[in-house]
């Protein structure tokens, strides 16, 4: 099993190119199942989840291929013969669950692990079943797995209790295919979903509305395949941008829209950060301690859930108190602990954390136990004074390529080593 070390205390200067979002390459793989030619996604990470979808696809009969010199995804799910997701790939990556909407409007059928809960809170996909249950399918459960059938889906209103990010996917790729239009009421705004329906609207669909609470399916009777570049990964360059924050120096995001972080960019201005933005970059400059600020996690445009932990972790440091509130994961305080072992001075009550800035953090021994709380975890380490050794980074490594030698690249020490 892999561990990091990292040398804390290190200045991050430099310049560093996105790859493509996680949290689109995932969705847009199952849609590839939709396609009736090949899919080509560009600009993929080598990362876990990616190769999990992958075995996912293939199980079903697809063929993909991965070129790793040119980040290139190649799938053709034009002719797949079995239909279930099984719970040993499901409960590896919740994402999976993505391929039920494809698989029920294309073959009018699919077995899927139900994904059970994790690390962050229970995340329940209830509201993605009732949704494919008003499309018209019929929804049964049998020994933990979801199994739904329809001959054809039908075009209705579906809504959400609160906007779901992957259930608004899931749907609207179940009704790109039915018969008639759908409407998503409380629909998830986040980039993602608009890059996804980008790609689908590029392959013959007809999806009006998404980036609003109302998106709009016209049901079409096929769509062909596509080469497409997905939108930069916002998570992975907040993850850069909260590095510097937490170490001071200077470093240039690219191939990211500064409009999709919008108040993460907000709030690291108003720790006190010297942003400079373009059409598809980002510059942060900081030199001095973080002033403290409070966070409230929320759906797009919000604070993203997925950079709380970065974000807690620069404020461990803040001359002053912080308070953040996170709405999004019922659990996702589980690096707060981690953070305490380096020095930090934070007190949880219900889902608020209050973090009495301290100036320095001590290197110690620490583990991530999922993908976000991580990366938050190794940028503590990076601004720790001394030796910070953080465990089970294959919680990392499921959402970033590499982000060892990414940060390497801006200056930052840290080892990959095994036990
Ligand atoms: N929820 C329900 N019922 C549902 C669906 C969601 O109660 O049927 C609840 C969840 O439990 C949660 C809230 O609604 O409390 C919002 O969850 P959402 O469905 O939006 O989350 P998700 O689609 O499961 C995606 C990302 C997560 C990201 C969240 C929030 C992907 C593959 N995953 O999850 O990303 O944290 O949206 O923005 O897109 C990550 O990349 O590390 C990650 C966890």
């Amino acid at each position: 099993m892999d561990y990091f070390v990292i040398e804390g205390g290190r200045r991050l200067e430099g310049e560093i190119k996105v790859f493509a979002a996680k949290n689109a390459i995932l969705p847009m793989m199952a849609a590839a199942i939709l396609a009736d030619g090949e899919v080509v996604l560009r600009n993929v990470p080598d990362i876990a989840d990616v190769r999990t979808m992958s075995e996912v696809l293939i199980r079903l009969g697809a063929e993909v291929e991965f070129d790793r010199r040119t980040h290139s995804l190649f799938i053709n799910a034009s002719r797949i013969s079995f239909f279930e997701a099984p719970y040993d790939l499901v409960r590896r990556m919740r994402a999976s669950f993505l391929v039920l909407g494809p698989l029920l409007a294309k073959y009018g059928k699919a077995r899927v692990s139900q994904p059970g809960g994790c690390a962050i809170g229970a995340r329940p996909v209830d509201q993605h079943i009732r949704g494919f249950q008003r499309l018209g399918a019929r929804i049964t459960d049998e020994e933990g797995y979801t199994i739904a059938e329809a001959d054809r889906l039908r075009g209705t209103v579906v809504y959400f209790d609160r906007p779901s990010h992957t259930g608004t996917e899931n749907i609207m790729m179940a009704a790109v295919l039915a018969d008639g239009t759908t409407e998503i009421v409380n629909a998830s705004q986040e980039p993602e979903v608009v890059d996804l329906a980008n790609m689908l609207n590029a392959m013959g669909a007809k999806i009006y509305g998404a980036g609003t609470s109302r998106i709009v399916i016209e049901g079409v009777s096929s769509l062909g395949g596509i080469d497409y570049t997905p939108l930069g990964d916002r998570l992975e360059a907040g993850t850069y941008l909260f590095g510097v924050m937490s170490t001071g120096g200077k470093v240039k995001v690219t191939g990211v829209e500064p409009k999709n972080l919008c108040i993460a960019l907000f709030k690291m201005s108003e720790m006190g950060a010297k942003i400079t933005t373009g059409a598809d970059f980002i510059e942060l400059e900081t030199d001095t301690f973080p002033k403290p600020v409070n966070i409230v996690t929320a759906p797009f445009p919000g604070f993203p859930t997925d950079l709380q932990p970065m974000a807690m972790a620069v404020l461990t440091r803040a001359a002053g108190v912080s308070v953040v509130w996170e709405r999004i994961f019922e659990n996702r305080f589980i690096h707060v602990m981690e953070l305490i072992r380096l020095g930090a001075q934070i007190s949880i009550s219900g889902d608020k954390a209050t973090i009495i800035g301290t100036r320095e953090l001590k290197g110690a021994k620490i583990m991530a136990s999922d993908i976000r709380g991580g990366a938050g975890l190794l940028i503590a380490g990076l601004s720790a004074k001394g030796k910070t050794t953080l465990r089970r980074v294959y919680h990392i490594d499921r959402g970033y390529e590499r982000i060892e030698e990414r940060f390497g690249s801006l200056g930052a020490h840290i080892k990959r080593l095994s036990y």
